[in-house]
């Protein structure tokens, strides 16, 4: 049996980071949330605004990120440091789809993801992972559902995190979000051609991750 490479594409709010650990959890696969490196970014830039290139560039020379499953949460450590809630805001959201669209920032964070792919047996999640950072993944998944269950489902995530907030306007920065995604000119969010498209709007987490192992287990015996 051998350990293979998943990867697992789609839009915000599709539920891809639970699917993705609950998937490498069943697997015994490391789990790689590549959305929090873009976030961690975000975060490390302060108040510095996107257009600031030389800054990020700088920010860029000393820049880490690690992950941890403590108590079935994915840590993330930022030079060290535990930013695992601070990046989570819809501010470091908007934040990172913006420093994301930057070329240089991009082809920084490339060899960053590659590293991590290196030895197999990884669960690797974001927007362009079975198109450009794993082209050769045994198992692309482009996971998706229609932007209002999305947003129902990021409007749960941050009650039950005490955030108060606003359906339509959930609605409206998930579909911003999606059209600044899909149609930067670098690496946008798109569905690789040999990937698996899966529309859980109609089926719960535990239905998801079980089609993704299924299909995980056929390669791996393949
Ligand atoms: O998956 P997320 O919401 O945590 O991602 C945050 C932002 O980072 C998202 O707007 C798009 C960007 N991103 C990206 O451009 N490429 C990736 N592989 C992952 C995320």
């Amino acid at each position: 049996m051998k350990k293979i490479r998943i990867a697992i594409d789609g839009p915000a709010g599709a539920g891809k980071s639970s699917v993705s650990r609950l998937t490498a959890e069943r697997l015994g696969y490391s789990y790689i949330d590549t959305g929090a490196i873009y976030r961690s970014l975000a975060f490390s830039m302060g108040g510095t605004d996107v257009e600031n290139h030389s800054k990020i560039r700088e920010l860029l020379k000393d820049f880490e990120v690690s992950f941890k499953i403590i108590e079935g949460v994915n840590h993330v450590f930022l030079n060290g440091n535990d930013v695992t809630s601070e990046i989570r805001t819809e501010a470091i959201s908007m934040k990172a789809s913006s420093v994301s669209a930057i070329p240089f920032v991009r082809e920084a964070l490339f060899n960053m993801q590659r590293k991590y792919a290196e030895n197999g047996g990884v669960v690797m999640e974001g927007r362009d992972i079975g198109t450009v950072i794993m082209p050769d993944a045994e198992l692309k998944i482009f996971l998706t559902a229609s932007p209002e269950k999305r947003a129902k489902r990021r409007m749960l995530e941050l009650e039950a995190k005490g955030q108060k907030v606003n359906f339509d306007e959930l609605v409206r920065e998930i579909r911003e979000r999606d059209i600044n995604d899909s149609t930067r000119a670098v690496s946008p969010l798109k569905q690789a051609d040999d990937a698996v498209l899966l529309d859980n709007s109609g089926i719960n987490l535990e239905q998801t991750v079980d089609i993704i192992v299924k299909y995980a287990k056929e390669r791996e015996a393949e």
